[in-house]
Order: C-alpha cells, then structure tokens, then sequence
C-alpha cells in the first residue's frame, strides 16, 4: 500500500527520498512523487507507474533541496494517474497521506462551497485544502494549521507536510497507518515503513495514534493533537540492510521461500525446550486454567495459519479454538468476553481489518495476543503482549516465510498452553519438540527435492482453472496453495476440503481444470486417495504432494511433489513449500511481475 518518505538535512534530499520509497515498493503502488525544496517554494514532480518512471521525470527536472517529501500511491479514491499522485500541493502547502479520509466527501463539497477548486480526485487534497485554509486564516504555525485541519477529517491517515514559506521543516502526524521518524546526524527522517530508512539510521521514533511531530534537522518535536508535548523514547533497529536486498535471487519471493528453514529455526530459537517437552513464551501471562476459548483473527495467509493453529491449539490444550476472518469479526456481533484469548496474527502487524477485529475485541474485555513479524508495528502495539516470529523482512507481496513462521510460533503457543493445562502429557509434548526442532531441516530437505516444480509450472501456466484438496490439518494448505497459486499467477484456484468434493466442486473437474491433491501419509490418508481416484475417473489431471516414498500415490498421479515425513499436526511446515515453489514458478513461465502482483499490496492498511 501507499508509503511515506520524508527528509530534512544537509544532503540532497531527493536520492534519499528515492532510496526510502524504492525500499517500499514491495508494498505495492501505481504512482509516486516527491516535493522537494531549497529555502523558496518546493517543486511537485509526480508521475503514474513505477518509480523509475519518476526518476525519469526528475532527470533533467532541475528539482534540488535538502528538504522534501515522497510517497508511493496505491489507488483507493481516484484511478492511477499524475494528477491523483501525491504530493498534493495547495498553496504553500504539499501534502503526502496514506490511509482514507471517510469523511472526504462531505469535506470537499463545504470546501468547494467556500470557493475551493480541486485538482484531483483524491481524499487527500482535502487535507492539503484544510491545511491551506487554516494558515490563510492567520494560523503563522504549520505544525497548528495541520493539527487544525486534523481535527475536522474522520477516518485513518499517516500524512508528511511540508510548506513553501514555513522553513526548513516537515509536520507529520499518524491516526491508524504507521509512521516512523529516524534520527540522524544532524538530520532527520521519516517513513511509513522503518525499511524506508534502515539504510541511513538505525535509531528509530515509532509514532502512536494521535501523535503529531515537527521534524527539523536537529531531530523530532512530539506532541498530541491536542498540542500537549511528549517524549518517546527512540529504539534501535536490529535487522541491517542485507536483509532487505535480494542477495542473488531473482526474486524477493524464491530468496523468501528458500529463507524458510532459517526463519523457522529463529522463531523457535530460545523458545523451544526439547528436553522438557515445553515453550516459552515470552510476553504471554494468561492464566489458561481460566481460559473458556481462544479466538484466532486473521486475513489472507495468515488466515490460513489460524485455521491451521486451531488444530494445533485444540488438540494439545483441548480448549476450543474459533478462528474469524479479522474483516469479518467486528460485523457479526461477536461474542467475545474476560475468559477468552484473542489472538491476532499478522505478517505486517498493519492490516487495519485485523487492527480493527482487535481492537473490537478490546471493547468487549477480551485477553488480546499478537504474532507478528514485525516489532513495534500496530497490532502487536494494540494487544496486552506480543510475540514476534522472527522471520526477518518480508518483502514478497506473496508471504510464504512469515507463513511457516506463524505456523511455528502457534506450534510453541499450543505446546505451551497445552503443557499447562496439563493435557499435553510428558512423551507426547517431547516427541513433538523434537521434531519441530528438526524441521528447518526437512524444510531445507524439502526444498533440495522439488527441483521438478519448474517444468510442472510451465507445463499447466496455460490452465484457467486449477482446485487444491486437502484434509484435516491440510485443508488450510489447499486453500493456502490456490491463494498462492491467484495472487501472483492470476491462474484462478480454489482450495476445498477434499470431502466435500463430491458436494459440489467435482462438477468442476476434466481435463483442463488440475486438481493438485495434498496427500501426505496420515490421519485421512486413505480417504484422500479415495478422492484422488474420484477426480482420475473423470480424467482429472492430479499433481500430488505426497510423503516420499510414497509408491501408490505415484501410480495414481501425473505428477508428484515429495516432502518429507513428520509427525502430522506439523506437516504443514513441509507440505506448503512446493505449493509456493508452483505458485512462484507458474508466475515466472507466465512472465509476471512476481514480487509485486497485480492489483495487490505488501500491507493491507485500509479496510
Ligand atoms: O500482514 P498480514 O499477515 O496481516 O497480511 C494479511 C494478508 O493481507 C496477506 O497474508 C495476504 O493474503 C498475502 N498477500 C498472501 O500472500
């Protein structure tokens, strides 16, 4: 989604801008530009599609300062174009925003009612014509004009200002979508996304809702809306900049999958007790004997590792465990209270349905959890703890490590609740620790033996259509397969329970509709060959993933993707990767921009 670069400072501020907003294009967007001034007025250079199509314009552009603003645009108000481009200039004033102005509507109109003219179509000029008409009111104070205009729009925002007349600064304020400010020598930066600035400061300000902030190049001022100062102590970023290249990939997506064994073997790193059968989780104080439910919110892949996590949870602590779809929780009327643990999971820690479900749940007086990967980010920031996944920057629009990561981090959960409500017994709890602590691996295993993905991906990227079964703890992962294989493919996929192909979705099957089949050996094995044979006597084309070894599935297959064996709550750590490896090449032989899928966005910072 949309992203923020702001700079003030000695150094020429428009490479440094660039660098920021190059860092955030993995989250996606469909236009850029910058605003950038010396002492006088700042010049806007904006331009539609990607940034090198800016940094074309800005060639020969004459654009110079050591101050300026940038910001990447994913549409929500107004199609792609130059005009919609931020930085919106009105005045003096030029303003970059992500979020949603809700109330843009009935703003616009009492504007234009007052003699305005607007020059796009976005919610956001409204903000740069409300900055504007306060200072025209008398207000000599930018940081005043833009809490003013603040004051009057309803809805989500991370806004950078900067004006032609108000010196060598940059207001910037956050209600909902993240905002960073970074501390230099001698110059200070601001970012949607700390990746936008790990390159030139590792000491960090993470703002908070309501926080507005004046940055010059002596550092940050903070305050509330209300005007009232704060301090806020700054971190320091641990992760360094290499983890943000693609170090030799083609791809940020197959370096991503190819990291997973290690970020699984980080997020279980000083957690995991084999020798005990036991997890510690830090952060988390809840007294499970009191605990009637847990409750798992999530979207997208993360959705997928809740459903998954219910197993997990349900099995070991034998305490029910519901899992919502986090833009769906707070619609439905949920019945959520004291006795229950509400765990959010998400890659970003930004997605606002989650933020949103979350924080409803803290209305009703819910126990809030968060699994995350990335610190101080909002959702675990809104929950009573946090525990993070470790998985290192994800940069892919496809997630894939952060998934196998969750998928770890809810194993330790249920382990841990598990052992305290004492229904996970001594040998059991040992088995399964020991063969978490192998997994990273089989992972890596898994992913040396999958080296016939890519001539299976080309031979179906010309499908329309292809189905992912799975049962039990595999039916998240079919569903988790078909939403790899449409985001970045565009190939349209459906992921069923197996069982319920035969209730509707094997109407669906002939020769052009692949049926990829997740079979490894287990619980439900025999029933999923059943299945298996169902879609082959109606000249189905099945692609199994199978347990290797496996020789009757491979009669029965026209191709088979071999994973390892391991005890079955936790295959689908194992099971998962060749589905992403297909997603990942049907991608490429369709020749697809695989790291920045159409459409789509890394973070998901509007509802
Ligand atoms: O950052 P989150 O985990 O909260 O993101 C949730 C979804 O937007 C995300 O998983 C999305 O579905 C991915 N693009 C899937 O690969």
């Amino acid at each position: 989604m949309c992203g923020i670069a702001g700079y003030v400072g000695a150094r020429e501020a428009t490479p440094i801008l660039l660098g920021g907003l190059q860092r955030l294009e993995y989250r996606g967007y469909d236009s850029s530009g910058v605003a950038v001034k010396n002492g006088g007025p700042s010049t806007v250079v904006r331009s539609l599609g990607k940034l090198a199509e800016l940094a074309k314009r800005l060639e020969g552009a004459g654009v110079s300062g050591n101050l300026g603003i940038g910001h990447t645009r994913w549409a929500t108000h107004g199609r792609p174009s130059d005009r919609n481009a931020h930085p919106h200039k009105v005045g003096p004033v030029a303003v970059v925003h992500n979020g949603i102005v809700e109330n843009h509507v009935e703003l616009r109109r009492r504007l234009i009612g007052r003699g305005r003219v607007f020059s796009s179509d976005t919610d956001t000029e409204v903000l740069a014509h409300l900055i504007d008409e306060a200072l025209q009111a008398g207000e000599a104070n930018l940081t005043e004009a833009v809490r003013a205009a603040l004051r009057q729009v309803e809805g989500s925002y991370a806004v950078a200002v900067l004006s032609d007349v108000h010196g060598e600064r940059i207001v910037g304020a956050r209600r909902g979508s993240p905002l960073v400010v970074g501390l230099g020598d001698g110059e200070t930066f601001l970012a949607s996304d700390v990746s936008a600035i790990v390159g030139q400061t590792r000491e960090v300000i993470y703002l908070d809702d309501g926080d507005v902030v004046e940055l010059t190049r002596t550092g940050p001022k903070l305050s509330l809306l209300d005007g009232q100062p704060i301090d806020r102590a700054p971190k320091t970023i641990t992760w360094n900049l290499a983890q943000a290249e693609k170090d030799g990939y083609p791809h940020f997506m197959l370096k991503e999958i190819h990291e997973q064994p290690r970020a699984v073997a980080d997020t279980l790193r000083g957690r995991l007790r084999v020798a005990t059968g036991d997890a510690d989780i830090d952060g988390y104080n809840v007294d499970v004997t009191k605990l009637r439910r847990v409750v798992l919110l999530a979207c997208g892949t993360s959705y997928h590792a809740a459903l998954v996590g219910k197993f997990l949870i349900e099995s070991f602590s034998r305490i029910p465990c519901e899992v919502d779809l986090a833009s769906e929780f707070r619609y439905r009327d949920p019945v959520v209270g004291p006795d229950d643990l509400v765990i959010a999971i998400s890659q970003s820690g930004e997605t606002a349905d989650t933020l949103a479900a979350l924080k409803e749940a803290k209305l009703r007086g819910a126990q809030l959890f968060a699994i995350s990967n990335v610190f101080e980010s909002s959702i675990p920031r809104a929950a009573d703890a946090a525990f993070y996944t470790h998985a290192g920057l994800e940069i892919g629009v496809a997630s894939t490590k952060a998934f196998t990561s969750q998928l770890a981090a809810l194993a330790l959960l249920a382990i841990h609740i598990g052992r305290r409500t004492r229904t996970l017994g001594d040998a059991q709890a040992i088995e399964v620790a020991r063969e978490l602590a192998i997994l990273p691996d089989k992972m890596t295993a898994a992913l040396a033996g999958l080296g016939n993905v890519h001539d299976l991906a080309a031979r179906y990227s010309h499908v329309h259509d292809m189905l992912y079964l799975g049962r039990g703890v595999n039916y998240p992962i079919a569903l988790e397969g078909a939403l790899k294989l449409k985001e970045i493919s565009y190939i349209h996929a459906e992921g069923f329970a197996a069982g319920e192909m035969k209730h509707g979705p094997i109407a669906l099957i002939d020769r052009d509709v692949p049926v990829v089949v997740i079979a490894p050996k287990g619980p439900g094995y025999d029933k999923v060959l059943s299945n298996l044979a169902e879609v082959r006597a109606r000249d189905g084309q099945i692609i199994a993933v199978a347990t290797q070894g496996d020789d009757s599935i491979e009669a029965m297959s026209d191709a088979v993707l071999w994973v390892p064996p391991t005890i079955p709550l936790l295959q689908p750590l194992l099971t998962v990767l060749p589905l992403q490896l297909l997603a990942y090449s049907a991608a490429l032989a369709k020749g697809n921009d695989v790291d920045q899928p159409r459409n789509l966005a890394k973070s998901v910072t509007v509802e």
